[in-house]
């Protein structure tokens, strides 16, 4: 390598673009950190002619990225294109395969291909760095792989998601429903066009799996993720939750069991007063549960193009600093196969709403069917009005439908479901049962 590390850089879009501009505009002062002159010498994007607000011209142009990917002009190839397959990954392999370092935030393709890519950089020697796939700005993948290294971790869990916080907090804040945060969001640039994949939690999961495998040794396992998105939350839930002490986030968990790892996404009850519940709007946070450091929380910016080119600069910045770690934390042959913990073992309190037709019978079914699963119930309560819940087990019957809220101690998941299923024999249910797992945390 010579006294410059020559840069290629693939895809110029939000990500992109802020990467190259600040690679520009802060050369020297990046040059001073990294004790190298960093150097942009090619790019790629799709569209030659698109006005980017910065002048390309002395930049050179590959309309395919894999050509640049495999340049002989570049010593560190950076992936910001996206996706899980096509132009990314085939770059992004063959840069590797080239002998060329690389620099990505595409957190699609370290989830689905991580532990293949890592061997390939491995047999290659070179780096596979991805500090903005994971919480954008957030140092979160050097605090675990790297500062955290003389810890046990037991969990690691967080908000990592912008749009459904922004959406979740939205709806506690105003009373306002799902589908009138989505199209705030939408409208304010935080939510896709489609965002089918952010509400539905995959892009948490896919988060999850790399920090899972950093967390705790293992492969990257992106199949083995219980996932519930937040489009079935509705504002009487929220409401529900307030009234109760909670909030109601978007987590990913990853977490140490007897029999294995759970990785779960899926909206769960948080106390007020805990950290994680003070985190709101688009805002993303992790916290690290380690033996040795007990329990930190990172939170910042999860999205954006600056703050996401924030981590992709001091990814490059590492390698010009020679600072090269293994892309997993350790070698890929050293980490252990990813054993699935059953979701039905979870442990945990849970909060169940059930609609049901008429309140005749309701409570003794309820009590009759919970005992029979040796569930306890910390509360049972009839959302009379929205914005007041009371416990009222004598109610008589009025023909409407009325919701039932019932917070249960701690159990299992497979006790909640053989309840619920039960209570639904009974014929008491009108609607589907919503019910969102309690974290005591
Ligand atoms: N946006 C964020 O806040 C954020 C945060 C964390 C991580 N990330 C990750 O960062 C990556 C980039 O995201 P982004 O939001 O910047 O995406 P984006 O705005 O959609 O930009 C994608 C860029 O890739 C280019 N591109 C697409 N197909 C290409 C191909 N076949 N060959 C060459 N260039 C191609 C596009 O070219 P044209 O411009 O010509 O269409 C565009 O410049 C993704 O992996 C994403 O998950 C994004």
């Amino acid at each position: 390598m010579s006294h410059t590390l020559k840069i290629g850089l693939a895809g110029l879009g939000t990500v992109g673009i802020s990467a190259l501009k600040r690679l520009v505009s802060m050369q020297t002062n990046i040059a001073e950190k990294a004790g190298l002159a960093i150097d942009v010498r090619a790019i790629s994007a799709r569209s030659r002619t698109k006005d980017r607000g910065i002048d390309l011209s002395n930049f050179h142009w590959y309309d395919d990225p894999v050509a640049l990917a495999k340049s002989d002009d570049i010593d560190v190839f950076v992936e910001l294109i996206g996706g899980d397959s096509g132009s990314a990954e085939a770059s992004v392999r063959a840069a590797i395969e080239a002998g060329k370092h690389v620099v990505t935030a595409n957190k699609a393709l370290i989830a689905k291909h991580g532990n293949a890519l890592a061997r390939r950089a491995e047999a290659n020697g070179v780096a596979l760095n991805f500090e903005a796939a994971v919480a954008g700005g957030i140092p979160v993948i050097k605090a675990v792989r790297e500062s955290m290294t003389a810890n046990s971790i037991s969990r690691i869990y967080g908000i990592m998601n912008g749009t459904c916080n922004y959406i979740l907090t939205r709806m506690e804040e105003e009373g306002l429903s799902f589908d009138e945060c989505l199209k705030d969001a939408q409208r304010l640039g935080y939510a896709e066009a489609d965002p089918t994949f952010d509400v539905e939690g995959n892009d948490t999961a896919h988060k999850l799996t790399i920090l899972t495998s950093l967390a705790f040794g293992t492969e990257i396992d992106s199949e083995s993720v219980t996932i519930e998105g937040i489009t079935n939350i509705t504002s009487a839930d929220i409401s529900a939750a307030s009234e109760l002490g909670y909030r109601v986030k978007l987590l990913g968990v990853a977490k140490k069991t007897q029999t294995g790892i759970e990785q779960r996404v899926h909206p769960t009850m948080v106390p007020k007063d805990s950290s994680i519940a003070q985190i709101s709007g688009v805002t993303n946070a992790v916290v690290i549960d380690g033996d040795a450091i007990g329990s930190v929380t990172l939170a910042g910016p999860g999205a954006g193009g600056d703050a996401t080119a924030s981590a992709v600069i001091a990814d490059i910045i590492d390698l010009a600093r020679g600072l090269e770690v293994k892309p997993l934390g350790r070698p890929v042959e050293a980490l252990d196969p990813f054993k699935k913990s059953e979701i039905y073992a979870h442990k945990g309190g849970y909060y169940i709403r059930l609609r049901v037709n008429d309140l005749h019978g309701v409570f003794a079914s309820i009590a009759t069917r919970m005992a029979e699963q040796e569930i306890s119930l910390e509360s049972i309560v009839q959302h009379k009005k929205r914005s007041k819940l009371k416990v009222d087990a004598e109610l008589k019957g009025t023909g409407k439908h009325q919701d039932i809220i019932l917070i249960t101690y701690e159990t299992t998941e497979n006790r909640i479901h053989n309840a619920i299923e039960a209570i639904k024999q009974d014929g008491h249910i009108v609607d589907t049962p919503q019910v969102i797992r309690i974290a005591r945390i």
